[in-house]
C-alpha cells in the first residue's frame, strides 16, 4: 500500500499591523476601484522591523506545536521556505530552532526560489517521509516572507507579509497529498527578483503575470496528464471542473481570477480540440464566472486581508479556505498551484483529511486576525521608510509571539513574549 503522507496541521502567524488598501489609494491618488476591484485587493499587512522572517516563522512553529501539543523528540526535520531571509548564510530554521530550543538531532535548512521555496520545502519533507528515511517522524515546514516593492511603484499594493507553518506527516489530518501526480514547469526569466543588497524586490509586472500564467498551464498540464491515468479524473469533462477547489498563489487576488481562467482555458483547449480566440472567450465568460465563485472564490478571504506573503501565500489560501469550508470539504480532492518567479511552478492536488475541522479549529484563525491594527497611511510611510539595520530601541515582543530587537556583534538578537 501507498504511503499517506501529506499536511497534519497548520498555523498561521501575521504582522500585527495592516493598511486598509482604499487608504493607500487616496494617498497616492488613485481611484480606490483600481486596487479594490481591478486587483481584488482589499488590505496589507505591514510589518515593522521586528516583524521579520525569521520572528514571524518562529511564531507560526510555535503555534503549530502549542495548539497541536506536539512532541518535539518526533521532529525529523525543519525547513523554511523563504525569500526575505536574514542573512546571506545562516539558514532562518537554524534562528527559529534556536528561538523556539527545538532538540538538535534534526536536518534544518531553508530553500529559495522566489515565492516557490514553501513549495519545494513541502515537497522535500513530504518525500522524506513517502521514502521510509523518516523512521516515523514528522517535518515541520514553515513558509515565511515579507513582501517589500518600491513605494509609489505599481506593485506597492501588492505588498503584505506572513508566515503559515505545517506539519507535514504520515498521518495527513489536513490534507492528504497525491503523491507522483504534481505537474511542474521552470524556466529562466526575469520577471521578479531581488538583487542582492536590495530590500525592495524589481519587478515587470505584466510581463510576470504572463510567465505565471504559461508556468501554471505547463504544470497543470503535467498534473491533469497523470491524474487521468491513475483514474483520478475522468478525460471527458472538464478535467479541472472535477476539482471540489483550486487554490493559487496569491500575489493579489485577481491573479487567483486570472490563474482559474487559464486552467479552464487549457482543458478547453485539449478536450475540445479548439484554440482560444474572441468568440470562445464571449461564449464561455458566464461559465468561467461560475466556476471560479464556485472553485475558487472562498479561498480568497485570508489573503485579501493579508496581502501577498511570497512563499506563504498559497498556504494562506489553504488556511483560509478550510478555516471556512473544512466540513464541508473532508473527503474531495482540491488543487494547488505554487508560482516563484525567476521561475518555477508546480500543480499539485491533495484530498481533505475526516479530522481538518478539529485541526482547523486548534489553529485559531480567527484570533489571529482579530489581535491586527489598522494604521494610518503617514504611519505605513514611516515603517517602509526606516533604514534597514537601524538599532530598534524598545521593541518587545506581544505574547507567544517572537520580535527581532537588533543586532549585537553582528548577531541577530530575538526577544520572546
Ligand atoms: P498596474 O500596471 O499599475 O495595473 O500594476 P494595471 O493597469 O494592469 O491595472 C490592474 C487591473 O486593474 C487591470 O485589470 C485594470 O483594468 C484594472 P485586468 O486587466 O488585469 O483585469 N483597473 C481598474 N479596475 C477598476 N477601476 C479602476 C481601474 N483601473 C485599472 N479605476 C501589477 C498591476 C500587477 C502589474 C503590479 O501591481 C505589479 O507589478 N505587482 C507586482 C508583481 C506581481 O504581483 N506579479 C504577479 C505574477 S508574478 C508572482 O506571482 C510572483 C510573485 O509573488 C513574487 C515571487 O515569486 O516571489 C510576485
Amino acid at each position: 500500500m501507498r504511503q499517506r503522507v501529506g499536511i497534519e496541521s497548520l498555523a498561521v502567524a501575521v504582522p500585527h499591523r495592516y493598511l486598509d488598501l482604499e487608504d493607500l489609494a487616496r494617498a497616492r491618488g488613485v481611484d480606490p476601484a483600481k486596487y479594490t476591484q481591478g486587483l481584488g485587493a482589499k488590505q496589507m499587512a505591514v510589518a515593522e522591523p521586528g516583524e521579520d522572517a525569521a520572528a514571524l516563522a518562529a511564531t507560526a512553529a510555535k503555534r503549530l506545536i502549542e495548539n497541536n501539543s506536539l512532541d518535539p523528540a518526533n521532529l525529523g526535520m525543519l525547513v523554511v521556505g523563504t525569500e526575505t531571509g536574514v542573512d546571506h548564510s545562516k539558514a532562518v530554521a537554524s534562528y527559529v530552532q534556536g528561538m523556539l530550543k527545538l532538540p538538535r538531532g534534526m536536518r534544518t535548512f531553508d530553500v529559495q526560489h522566489a515565492c516557490y521555496g514553501g513549495t519545494a520545502g513541502l515537497m522535500a519533507a513530504a518525500e522524506w517521509i513517502a521514502s521510509g528515511a523518516a523512521a516515523g517522524r514528522s517535518a515541520i515546514v514553515i513558509a515565511s516572507d515579507i513582501a517589500r516593492y518600491e513605494l509609489n511603484s505599481p506593485g506597492e499594493p501588492t505588498q503584505g507579509g506572513g508566515a503559515v507553518a505545517l506539519l507535514v506527516s504520515a498521518e495527513p489530518d489536513l490534507l492528504e497529498l497525491d503523491f507522483g501526480m504534481n505537474g511542474v514547469f521552470s524556466m529562466d526569466v526575469h520577471d521578479f527578483w531581488r538583487p542582492l543588497g536590495r530590500r525592495e524586490a524589481v519587478v515587470d509586472g505584466h510581463y510576470s503575470i504572463a510567465c505565471y500564467l504559461e508556468a501554471l498551464s505547463g504544470a497543470y498540464r503535467g498534473w491533469r496528464e497523470r491524474a487521468i491515468a491513475r483514474e483520478m479524473i475522468r478525460p471527458k469533462d472538464l478535467p479541472s471542473e472535477q476539482l471540489a477547489r483550486v487554490v493559487y498563489h496569491v500575489p493579489f487576488c485577481k491573479m487567483a481570477k486570472k490563474a482559474h481562467a487559464q486552467v479552464r482555458r487549457c482543458d478547453i483547449e485539449d478536450t475540445r480540440g479548439v484554440t482560444w480566440n474572441e468568440a470562445l472567450d464571449a461564449q464561455e465568460a458566464p461559465a468561467m464566472t461560475a466556476s471560479f465563485e464556485k472553485q475558487v472564490a472562498s479561498t480568497l478571504g485570508l489573503c485579501a486581508q493579508v496581502g501577498n506573503a511570497y512563499t506563504a501565500s498559497l498556504y494562506l489560501g489553504i488556511a483560509g479556505l478550510l478555516e471556512k469550508e473544512a466540513a464541508a470539504l473532508e473527503g474531495e480532492r482540491i488543487g494547488l498551484f505554487s508560482y516563484g518567479s525567476g521561475c518555477c511552478g508546480e500543480f499539485f492536488s491533495g484530498v481533505v483529511g475526516k479530522k481538518a475541522a478539529q485541526k482547523m479549529a486548534a489553529a485559531k484563525l480567527g484570533n489571529v486576525l482579530a489581535q491586527r491594527e489598522r494604521i494610518r497611511f503617514d504611519e505605513y510611510e514611516r515603517v517602509l521608510k526606516l533604514p534597514p539595520g537601524e538599532p530598534l530601541q524598545g521593541i518587545h515582543a506581544a505574547p507567544g509571539t517572537f520580535r527581532y530587537c537588533g543586532s549585537q556583534d553582528f548577531r541577530r538578537v530575538y526577544a520572546a513574549g
